[in-house]
């Protein structure tokens, strides 16, 4: 089911592969969610977690931004920790709190009793809205699964939550390596897993968040105690043909690295210029980014010029996916993010 006649002609998976395109494909990280009144209907009903467990109701939401805004893909509604929970991560979304991780993981007798996953199972529910909404996007619009990469992972599972210093991450990197491999081992079986199931199911792309590391990490531990595991996933999603996307926050100092662990598509952040990213990172590779998110707060004339400043930088070279470059934010207006696709697809019309 992962490959149509239409396929090849779809915008955004022809950027993926850096093939020219009539005009720069745009879809936004968290464009399902809290901005959207018809999200906020679905959220007075079910908690986070509910919408995931219920195939109808996660492919109802992923549908949403595609039905009003008119991006170019689709992303599954689900969340990176999800496959924690079936390891056995008591995991709780805490209103105004982020994720809670009730059974932080911090030794050895803690990683012996996760528990091995295989997601065909205790993750089918997953699956079955990839398969859902691949019948009700019909082939017009490509939908991107994704998951969490094994180091913005660990840091919850270490941490117990968000972090700002990532201490207690860093000193089981450090102070306990054995136990630190065992565990980014087990993240890393069971994210390439889960890929290539939710590939198996019709995801016609998928990317790998590793929206931590960048913020967490310098160059030298990435290389050290990161890469090798996130070069393993990139690895097996290669064996299946379908394009993937890499993204960190702040890794803008070694995109190199973030290129040599894989992606077809490398996301950058908006501290990142395009021109500079892509210089940074040389040929053969497709970039996507990336706007701050804050702009959408801005008035329409400033608003425009910034997507028209990120539009310039990439310059019409192919290998462009227009996003954010990080997530959209609760408050942002709804009318503002449908502005910037339609002036992301008038941009190169006006070019020609
Ligand atoms: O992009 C999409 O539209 C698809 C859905 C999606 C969600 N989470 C739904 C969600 C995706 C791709 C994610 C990824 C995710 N989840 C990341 C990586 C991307 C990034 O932002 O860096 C991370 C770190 C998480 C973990 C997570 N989930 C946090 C820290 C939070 C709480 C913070 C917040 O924004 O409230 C969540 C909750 C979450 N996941 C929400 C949504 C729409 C908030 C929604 C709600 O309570 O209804």
């Amino acid at each position: 089911m992962s490959t149509t006649a239409q396929e090849p002609q779809l915008t955004f998976l022809r950027a993926c592969r850096n093939l020219s395109v009539e005009h720069t494909p745009v879809w936004f990280m968290r464009q399902a969610g809290r901005y959207m009144p018809e999200y906020r209907a679905i959220r007075q009903k079910y908690t986070l977690l509910e919408i995931c467990a219920r195939p109808e109701l996660a492919a109802e939401v992923t549908l949403q931004p595609v039905h009003a805004l008119g991006v170019d893909a689709a992303i599954l509604f689900a969340d990176i920790l999800l496959p924690l929970i079936p390891m056995g991560i008591d995991l709780e979304f805490a209103a105004g709190e982020g994720p809670v991780i009730h059974n932080p993981v911090r030794s050895a007798a803690d990683v012996e009793r996760l528990r091995m996953v295989e997601p065909s199972e205790s993750l089918d529910h997953v699956l079955e809205a990839v398969r859902i909404v691949r019948r009700e996007l019909e082939g017009k619009t490509p939908l991107i699964g994704f998951a969490g990469a094994p180091f913005t992972l660990v840091s919850y599972i270490i941490e117990g939550g968000s972090s700002k210093n990532y201490l207690k991450t860093k000193g089981m990197m450090i102070e306990q390596p054995e136990t630190w491999d065992r565990l980014m081992q087990a993240l890393t079986i069971l994210v390439s897993d889960y890929l290539t199931a939710q590939i198996e199911a019709g995801a016609q792309a998928v990317q790998l968040f590793d929206s931590w590391a960048g913020a967490a990490l310098g160059p030298d531990d990435y290389r050290d105690y990161v890469l090798p595991y996130s070069r393993r996933i990139f690895e097996r999603i290669r064996q299946t043909g379908v394009p993937a996307i890499h993204f960190s926050v702040g890794a803008g100092t070694y995109l190199p690295l973030l290129r040599e662990a894989g992606g077809d598509v490398i996301g950058l952040d908006w501290r990142t210029p395009v021109g500079w990213g892509r210089h940074m990172l040389g040929d053969g590779v497709a970039v996507q980014g990336n706007l701050d998110p804050a702009a959408l707060f801005y008035p329409r004339k400033e608003l425009e010029k910034r997507v028209c400043a990120v539009l310039d930088q990439a310059a019409g070279q192919p290998g462009h996916i227009f996003n954010l470059g990080h997530g959209v934010l609760p408050e942002t207006p709804v009318e503002n993010v449908r502005a910037v696709v339609e002036i992301v697809h008038e941009h190169n019309q006006r070019r020609e």
